[in-house]
């Protein structure tokens, strides 16, 4: 059994100028692939199955040999595989028990994402800024993933590695941000918060 790369459910080009079709190309087949390599290579033969969140919850239970091989690259797995799902061409209109739960807890939209956008500025190098389903916001470094450490699993995140906008943005993260927003899928982001909510 091993780790594959998900499709994406658009093409390479389909985000742009969000994000481009380089981008996407090299984020997606090269970055993305290569966690899922250096994965399938670290649990060879150790029969973990195949559920990514199972294996990063029990870390601890791994070999230490290859126990930070698989938070780094099963982190990347898991968190891209979400990153490439909460996006779509042009976005989705916000709207839904989410954007309503968020809207309340901060007071609008438009000050969650600001304050969204501040912790992503505040991530100190390479990492993720997520949306939990409590609708707090956290950030992991490197490929972490809140159920690493017990967590729950983030409703939505963003990827503010270098690797996602340099190309783009260089080193203008700010713009990135802003820009992302318009290409997040609020109903991809609602089924989740409402899976999130029920279980
Ligand atoms: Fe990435």
């Amino acid at each position: 059994m091993s780790f594959v790369v998900p499709d994406l459910a658009y093409g390479y080009a389909d985000l742009s100028p969000v994000i481009s079709e380089d981008i996407m190309r090299l984020h997606h087949s090269k970055h993305h692939q290569a966690y899922v390599d250096k994965l399938n290579t670290a649990v060879a033969g150790l029969d973990l199955g195949d559920d990514i969140e199972q294996i990063l919850c029990n870390l601890d239970s791994l070999p230490e040999s290859v126990q930070t091989v698989v938070r780094n690259n099963g982190g990347g797995h898991l968190n891209h595989s979400q990153f490439w799902q909460i996006m779509c061409p042009g976005g989705s209109s916000p709207a839904g028990a989410v954007v309503d739960a968020l809207s309340n807890r901060y007071g609008s939209l438009d000050r969650f994402i600001e304050e969204f956008n501040t912790a992503a500025l505040g991530v100190f190098g390479s990492g993720w800024a997520w949306l939990m389903p409590d609708l707090s916001i956290e950030t992991t470094p490197n490929q972490d993933n809140p159920i690493m450490f017990g967590g729950d699993k983030p409703i939505m995140g963003c990827d503010v590695w270098e690797h996602a906008y340099y190309l783009d943005y260089k080193n203008d993260r700010s713009s990135y941000m802003q820009a992302w927003w318009s290409i997040v899928d609020w109903s991809e982001v609602e089924n989740r918060y409402g899976s999130a909510i029920i279980s």
